[in-house]
């Protein structure tokens, strides 16, 4: 038993959700674990309790609804109520939508969009009750881009945290996402990316893009793009046509 607040991350066994995990640990929070790889969230749950935080594991596909209705069984409970909800697993990728298999869209789209619908859903109304509540979307710069179904996904994460933010901001809760642009992470490995030819400047630490989003929910923005050069990037694309964003495609 623990009196200490709850937060609940998806995608926790690597990369970005793994330093959301240290860092809300670091701040005194209680954790829920949540990935479909039952020993990388064990690994990670080993190391965390090793500093001292209570774990607990949830083995998820969020692909499947019924597994993302048992994620927002554990986010809707009264007993250990969820102070941080962070929606973060996801990956990329390759093709068009012309080319793309029908039922690896459908998956995409679930675990960018479906499932973290679902369990703002699950978490929001017990922290309008209880007048407190965090809830982390885990955009991208991409979703400042025309580059596909993976940008599509991320804007929609930009764009209901900016619309929740307003909603439910003088109820005590604050909705962030965070656009980051290339982390460090397993994410270009799994998706089998050539990541050479980009510049080292590019390249975001993962503690670093965590620390700016954390820091950049409680303190109440609804947007966070961690790093000035992907600030400026970001101001860029907005004003370039779509056809300069498919670069390199
Ligand atoms: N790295 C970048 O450059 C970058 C830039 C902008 C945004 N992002 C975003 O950051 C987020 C985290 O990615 P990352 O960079 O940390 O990459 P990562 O190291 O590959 O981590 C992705 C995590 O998502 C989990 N995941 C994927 N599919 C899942 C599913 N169906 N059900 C449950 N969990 C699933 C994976 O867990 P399991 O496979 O173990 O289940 C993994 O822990 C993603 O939303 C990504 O789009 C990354």
């Amino acid at each position: 038993m623990t009196s200490s607040p709850w937060a609940l991350i998806t995608g926790a066994g690597s990369g970005l959700g793994a330093e959301y995990a240290a860092q809300l640990a670091q701040s005194g929070h209680s954790l829920v674990l949540v990935g479909r790889d039952n020993a990388r969230l064990e690994m990670a749950a080993t190391r965390l309790r090793a500093g001292g935080a209570v774990c607990e594991i949830l083995v998820a596909d969020l692909h499947s609804s019924g597994d993302v209705k048992r994620v927002g069984k554990r986010l809707a409970s009264h007993t250990h109520p969820i102070r941080v909800l962070v929606n973060n697993a996801g990956y990329g990728i390759h093709g068009t939508l012309a080319s793309s298999d029908s039922q690896q869209e459908r998956d995409h789209l679930a675990v960018h969009v479906t499932a973290p619908m679902e369990l703002m859903k699950a978490a929001l109304p017990g922290m309008i009750d209880r007048g407190e509540g965090r809830i982390v979307m885990v955009s991208s710069v991409a979703g400042y881009l025309a580059r596909g179904t993976y940008s599509a996904h991320k804007a929609w994460g930009l764009s209901i945290a900016r619309s929740l933010h307003a909603t439910h901001r003088r109820q005590g809760i604050h909705v962030s996402a965070v656009a980051p642009g290339f982390t460090r992470t397993e994410f270009h490995q799994r998706m089998e990316m050539k990541t050479d030819i980009f510049p080292e400047i590019m390249w975001l630490k993962a503690s670093d893009v965590v620390r700016a989003s954390l820091r950049g929910v409680e303190l109440g923005k609804a947007v966070v793009i961690p790093s000035l050069r992907y600030k400026v990037l970001v101001a860029l694309a907005t004003v370039l046509p779509a056809r300069v964003h498919q670069a390199g495609t």
